[in-house]
């Protein structure tokens, strides 16, 4: 089978960017340590303490959301909002920027952030919501942000298609138990998702949490959990030399021995941009635990390059750059050939764009080498299910490997939640006494 993900790692060596790359033997030494991180995580994951790693072979959970998407269909639902935040939202974000297809579901759009400028266009009775349903996503049930913004939403629905009818339009995505979301979906009878007790927010993203919204917009969940199968079948039989393992290697290694805490993501493919985001949650909140941890930084291509690429190249040598790359675009589009350009300008007619971009992150690619920074290439064949379910299952095993060698829980958030209770006690106690 033609690989879904492949990782080429040679810029990240000494070898190719001197005394800044990896070496043959830091990687020889942490060998045992690699070793137990796999021991660990395999023993996490029988126990199931950890679902992230099965959830790519859940069958049940497609016929699941497949139903649940149908019935919404045959009630003329055209339009999904989705309302989460952080891994409630950007794992299904990026799908649906990279793969979503209004032409075989829905249109999907996202609210997350309670700005009442942003929330305030979906706001209040309009012809629109006879068309369109919610979905709510909050692990917890308890998000400031999502609720206030479910609330205000849920009222423009009821006022247009009336308090019966709304019951029918919202779909609650929620552990079931005691939280306040969950009780609400109960007293309203709006259909639950359940999310599974044993995935964190930030590792959702292949369970309901980013399938249910994928399906709505007419993504091939099926292929998207095929591609992830794939990299945890290999992960499995491959042990250490696993590439998603060899990455967090390389990481571990930039991040303790190279004094690089900076790790670049950038992808040279505008419907990846923000894959970036989805990273960028994941590896802060995943690995910055304890007093040290990576900080991520999403970039895009060629687009940084007018932008960040000054500081990668001839700034502070603290960076790793990891590009996002594909072999071929899903479309063609060509520079028009006119017979009228001036000379210096005759090398772009005709032109394919595809060829712009694979040139850019080349230079891009060789630049930052010859700087003696180093850099690493993700690339897939081309932006399908299959691969993007593939990126998504590698960076969430690659997460996972380099928490065990850093030694920090990389699947709770304590620095999150002092904010948290500060904003509640705000609100309750200053601003709505
Ligand atoms: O990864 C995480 O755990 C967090 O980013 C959560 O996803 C985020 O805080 C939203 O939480 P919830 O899904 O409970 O609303």
């Amino acid at each position: 089978m033609k690989p879904f993900l492949t990782y080429d790692d040679a810029n990240m060596w000494s070898a190719r960017v001197g005394s800044a790359g990896a070496s043959v033997s830091e990687l020889h030494a942490i060998e045992k340590d690699l070793k137990r991180s796999q021991q660990s995580i395999e023993k996490f994951r029988k126990s199931k303490s950890q679902g992230f790693f099965d959830v790519p072979f859940d069958n049940k959970i497609v016929s699941l959301i497949t139903k649940q998407v149908a019935r919404l269909k045959k009630q003329g639902v055209q339009h999904l909002v989705v309302i989460g935040i952080g891994g409630s939202d950007l794992g299904a974000r990026t799908i649906w920027q990279a793969l979503g297809d209004p032409k075989k579901g829905m249109w999907v759009t996202f609210v997350s952030n309670p700005d009442p400028e942003a929330v305030h266009g979906y706001t209040g009775a309009g012809t629109w919501w006879n068309h369109t349903a919610l979905c709510v996503i909050s692990k917890s049930g308890t998000t400031l942000e999502t609720l206030s913004i479910f609330l205000t939403l849920r009222k423009g629905l009821i006022e247009t298609v009336g308090e019966k009818k709304h019951k029918e339009r919202v779909v609650v995505i929620t552990e079931v138990g005691e939280n306040p979301l969950h009780q609400l979906a109960l007293e309203n009878s709006y259909a639950i998702l359940p999310h599974p007790e044993n995935i964190g927010g930030r590792f959702s993203v292949l369970s309901v949490v980013g399938l249910f919204p994928a399906a709505c917009g007419g993504v091939d969940i099926k292929k998207l959990l095929a591609g992830a199968k794939w990299v945890e079948q290999s992960r499995r039989t491959q042990g250490t030399k696993h590439a998603a393992i060899k990455f967090a290697a390389l990481h571990y290694l930039a991040l303790t021995q190279h004094n690089q805490p900076n790790h670049v993501l950038m992808p040279y493919a505008e419907w990846l941009g923000a894959f970036g985001m989805w990273f960028r949650q994941l590896w802060a909140e995943s690995l910055g635990k304890d007093r040290q941890g990576p900080t991520p930084i999403a970039g895009l291509g060629p687009t940084d390059q007018h932008s960040q690429l000054q500081l990668y190249v001839d700034g502070p040598k603290d960076k790793v750059v990891t590009f996002l790359s594909v072999d071929t675009f899903r479309r063609h589009v060509n520079v028009p050939k006119f017979s009228d350009l001036p000379k210096s300008l005759s090398y772009l007619s005709g032109l394919d764009m595809e060829s712009i971009m694979q040139a850019e992150k080349q230079g891009t690619e060789h630049a930052l080498t010859k700087a003696g920074r180093p850099n690493g290439t993700l690339c897939m064949p081309s932006l399908t299910p299959e691969a993007l379910g593939a990126l998504f299952q590698f960076f969430m095993i690659a997460t996972a490997t380099l928490g065990e060698l850093l030694g920090v829980d990389p699947y709770n958030q304590p620095g999150v939640e002092e904010g948290k209770r500060e904003t509640k006690r705000l609100l309750t106690t200053l601003f709505h006494p």
